[in-house]
């Protein structure tokens, strides 16, 4: 028998390694034969840990199992498809899953993320063969063409970013990915990271042929011990069967990567501190103009994209351009994975094409608060993304769409809060936030976050309520217009969503 339980870092904080050890324990006490694979998560986490057996009509899951449910699972039968408080039904059919059009996450959770040989009995690495066979023009017109935009947030156009490297003259270029997911309410980078780690190795290498690279980095985050071991035991399968190295499948071309741990710097995933930060420097950003993709990593043309921007594009060069665009709305194309976390019934990873609603994805998917109370916004795309209230929830999933409502999709992070939220509060987090994350080269951020925190505590006070409004509304033009890089930026969208939807959590005078 061959049962999966996943070895996703969720997973495993809710008791996957108990579950997992309890059904080798009882297996053996029974005399049962059972092959566990630790796979990634299904990305349905109030599951978890979820147990699901191959039989010959596909895979049923349990869940969620604890180390203390497993006897009951053995005497129920379970292996043999025996009925089961915890039992879910085949895999595939659950609501959840069924109705999400999974492209970049199509194997997550399904393969074994430490063996090739599944990779490849599931498509992996006819994207490559393809681009191996291409000119490197030809893969930077078909990413074009697919209309793939950059998934870390900023949604510029991937095969743009692309050309402007290939087009760019040097001895040394490098295909850097930006792992340090330090958004709140974000893990699809993890998830796919530790779920179906070959598919962003086969991703940059992709991109290295695309450019003309050589060289390889994943910059990825501290908090991520998982990833890196699933990551490395990947780069090393990779390099035996010839699929990184000196001499890619024959092909005489090389591509070689590496993973580089961060340190927990939340502004270092802004690209230009990372790229200070893996020069083994301090994580300061660096004034734009020039532009990485021209003078980047050690002043060499560089790609630096997001996981899931390149996870997406070995599916693109094996399924071709026309299939993924084919998925959207407008000019956002394919599909996003949407993170659904907070006060939420059903928490998970949500891959849809873009057009589905907030109010799908947050009441159809996350099933409303888990508290039962009303829901009183949703905070999209991270900690510096815009509070959404529920009269818009009816808004498609559209970059161009949100961004006409003041809103931000980012990296399809959102979290939902009850009618308990204090929104000043959270105002005022941002502020904080801000003030705490700051790399301090430009005012704005550096001294305008502490001064908005204090002026949100004085309208909390009600000291001076409608000047210290004025004072907070003045500060945030300044920090939107003013400041270097997206942290001082955007931490006003935030607190100026809050203070336009929600008045009335900021004190006023009797
Ligand atoms: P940006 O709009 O300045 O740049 C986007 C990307 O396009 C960059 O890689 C830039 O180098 C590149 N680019 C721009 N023009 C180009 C050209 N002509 N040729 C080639 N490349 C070009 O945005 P930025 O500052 O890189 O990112 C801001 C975004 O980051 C925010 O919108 C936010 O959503 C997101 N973000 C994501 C976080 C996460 O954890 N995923 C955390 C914080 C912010
Ligand atoms: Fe540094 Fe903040 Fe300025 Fe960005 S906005 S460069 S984080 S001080």
């Amino acid at each position: 028998f061959t049962v999966y339980v996943p070895r996703d870092a969720s997973a495993l904080s809710l008791g996957a390694e108990a579950t997992a050890s309890a059904i080798a324990a009882e297996a053996a006490r029974r005399g049962i034969d059972v092959t566990l694979v630790r796979n990634g998560s299904r990305g349905l986490y109030w599951l978890e840990p979820m147990v699901e057996v191959a039989t010959p009509e596909g895979r049923v899951a349990f869940g969620p199992v604890q180390a203390d449910d497993v006897a009951s699972l053995f005497d129920a039968d379970f292996l043999h498809g025996g009925k089961h408080a915890l039992a879910l039904g085949p895999t595939e059919q659950i609501p959840y899953l069924a109705k999400q059009e999974r492209l970049t996450f199509a194997r997550v959770g399904i393969v074994d993320p430490r063996s090739l040989d599944d990779y490849r009995a599931h498509g992996g690495y006819r994207g490559l063969d393809n681009a191996l066979a291409m000119k490197p023009a030809d893969i930077v017109q078909a990413v074009t063409d697919s209309g793939l935009r950059g998934r870390g947030g900023a949604a510029f156009p991937t095969g743009i970013k692309w050309k402007t490297c290939h087009d760019a003259g040097a001895d040394q270029k490098y295909i850097v990915c930006n792992a340090d997911e330090g958004d709140s309410g974000t893990f699809a980078d993890r998830m796919l990271m530790e779920g179906d780690p070959f598919v962003l190795v086969e991703g940059m290498t992709i991109a290295g042929l695309a450019v003309g690279a050589t060289q390889g980095y994943i910059y990825l985050r501290c908090e991520y011990p998982h990833a890196r071991d699933a990551l490395n035991a990947a780069i090393a399968s990779a390099e035996a069967e010839g699929y990184l190295g000196a001499d890619l499948r024959g092909s005489g071309k090389a591509f070689q990567l590496e993973v580089r741990m961060a340190a927990s710097a939340y502004i270092c995933g802004e690209e230009t501190s990372l790229l200070e930060s893996l020069e083994g420097k301090r994580g300061m950003v660096r004034f734009k103009p020039p532009l990485p993709a021209i003078e980047g990593l050690f002043g060499k043309p560089t790609v630096i994209n997001n996981v899931v921007t390149l996870c997406s594009v070995p599916g693109i060069l094996d399924q071709g351009a026309a299939h993924y665009r084919d998925f959207g709305m407008g000019r956002s194309r394919g599909t996003l994975p949407f993170q659904l976390a907070g006060n939420l019934k059903h928490p998970g990873l949500v891959e849809k094409a873009f057009g589905v609603t907030l109010k799908e994805l947050v009441k159809d998917f996350g099933g409303g608060t888990a508290t039962g109370k009303p829901m009183k916004t949703v905070q999209l795309g991270g900690p510096l993304g815009a509070y959404i209230p529920p009269s818009r929830y009816d808004t498609p999933m559209d970059y161009e769409a949100f961004a006409a409502i003041g809103g931000m999709i980012g990296h399809g992070g959102l979290v939902a809060f009850d009618d308990s939220v204090d929104m000043a509060a959270m105002a005022r987090y941002a502020m904080e936030f801000c003030a705490i994350e700051s790399c301090g080269k430009c005012t704005p951020c550096r001294i305008g976050s502490t001064r908005g925190v204090e002026v949100i505590d004085r309208m909390r006070a009600n000291v001076e309520r409608d000047r210290n409004e004025a004072l907070l509304r003045d500060l945030c033009q300044t920090m939107l217009h003013g400041s270097l890089c997206a942290l001082g930026g955007m931490a006003p969208f935030p607190v100026l969503s809050a203070l336009d939807h929600y008045p009335e959590d900021f004190a006023r005078t009797a």
